[in-house]
């Protein structure tokens, strides 16, 4: 058997590594700079400069869930709830396709005004209106027969965090009423029906262990997403979770290079949560391996209402002022946008 004379050539080459392995990686500063170059050496074989943008609309903040993490839980009463209606949505599409965005993402809670038929009628005007986008979907669990009327409607892409995969750690952060069994379910299903699908997790979230996040990259490796969506849990003063202590931006690093060691094909985006927990979160993040960002597209005048973590960035820019920034940012840490519709690629797909 051949020996590695390092971790991280080893997780470089083999793109796995044992438990213990993966503990000593995940617990020391030790490896970082080896695990940071191998991951952006990686990216480029595969992706070179390139890093993709997702046009990000926010469109409910109204959700029936009540996560103990999130700011947007049904129970907090201090959200200032709000609504987008089909024509808003529709618009935010047309600003954003003249702005260069060729995937549009329709995020929001769990919010059983947008019945399924009113998720059809808005994905199929997006589909109509504009064929040559890829439309993703982020609204959370549903049925198998909901996830299929969408994808007939016209959506292609779905974004589901599994948020921890270990089931203790799930109810920790979940109300009874919410489970693991579900989410993956969900999962499953969007897999099958033939969706690009997204998972992922929060870093630093209250109760996480390292054997926690083991098990979520365990979970990753069964489910083999597309996409793979990680950042810092942020504090909420309005949620439970309020005295817990936000993730931090090393760990979140760290993992973004483990993730393109382990799945070099992955999407993966520089999260606005990086970029709220350091003001060159994205960026650093971009140079770990990172190879998508998010700008938002939602009207300014609802941006601040979508607080799922507190002192959310972007809030308070026009989306075309946020394509300029994030176009400076992305130069600065030696990477391109690019505004093609970008799938993620296949190991076929490469010379
Ligand atoms: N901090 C960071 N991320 C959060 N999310 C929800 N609440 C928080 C928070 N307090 C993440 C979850 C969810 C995604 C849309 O936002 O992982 O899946
Ligand atoms: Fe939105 Fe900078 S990316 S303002």
């Amino acid at each position: 058997m051949k020996t590695f004379e390092t971790i991280p050539e080893k997780l470089t080459l083999t793109h796995d590594l044992s438990d213990s392995e993966l503990s000593v990686l995940l617990q020391s500063d030790k490896n970082d700079a080896a695990l940071f170059k191998s991951a952006d050496a990686l990216r480029r074989k595969i992706y070179k400069d390139e890093v993709y943008i997702r046009g990000l609309i926010e469109f409910t903040n109204y959700c029936r869930n009540n996560c103990y993490y999130c700011g947007i839980r049904h129970d907090n009463k201090n959200a200032e709830r709000y609504r987008l209606s089909k024509e808003e949505i529709l618009s935010c599409c047309t600003e954003g396709y003249s702005l260069g965005f060729r995937t549009f993402v329709l995020q929001g809670g769990e919010d059983e005004y947008y019945t399924d038929k009113l998720i059809c009628e808005i994905v199929y005007r997006i589909r109509s209106q504009f064929p040559d986008c890829a439309i993703t979907l982020s609204i959370g669990e549903k049925s198998r027969e909901s996830y299929k009327a969408f994808f007939d409607a016209g959506a292609n892409r779905y974004l589901l965090r599994h948020e921890t995969a270990d089931e203790k750690h799930y109810k920790k952060l979940h109300p009874p009423g919410m489970s693991l069994e579900n989410r993956k379910r969900c999962l499953y299903d969007l897999k099958e029906i033939g969706y690009q699908t997204g998972s992922g997790f929060m870093v630093g979230s209250p109760f996480q262990t390292t054997e926690n996040i083991i098990r979520d990259l365990r979970f990753l490796q069964e489910l083999k997403p597309d996409m793979i969506g990680i950042g810092p849990f942020i504090t909420h003063q309005d949620t439970p979770f309020k005295s817990y202590k936000s993730g931090t931006l090393e760990l979140t690093l760290r993992l973004i290079s483990i993730l393109r060691l382990m799945f070099p094909y992955a999407l993966i985006p520089a999260t606005t949560a990086l970029g709220t927990i350091n003001p060159k979160g994205r960026e650093l993040g971009l140079k770990s391996g990172a190879n998508v960002v998010m700008p938002n597209l939602s009207p300014p005048s609802v941006r601040k209402k979508y607080e799922l973590y507190e002192n959310k960035i972007c809030t308070g820019e026009e989306a075309a002022q946020c394509r300029g920034c994030l176009e400076n940012r992305v130069k600065s840490a030696g990477y391109r946008i690019v505004t093609d519709i970008g799938n993620v690629k296949r190991e076929t797909d490469i010379c």
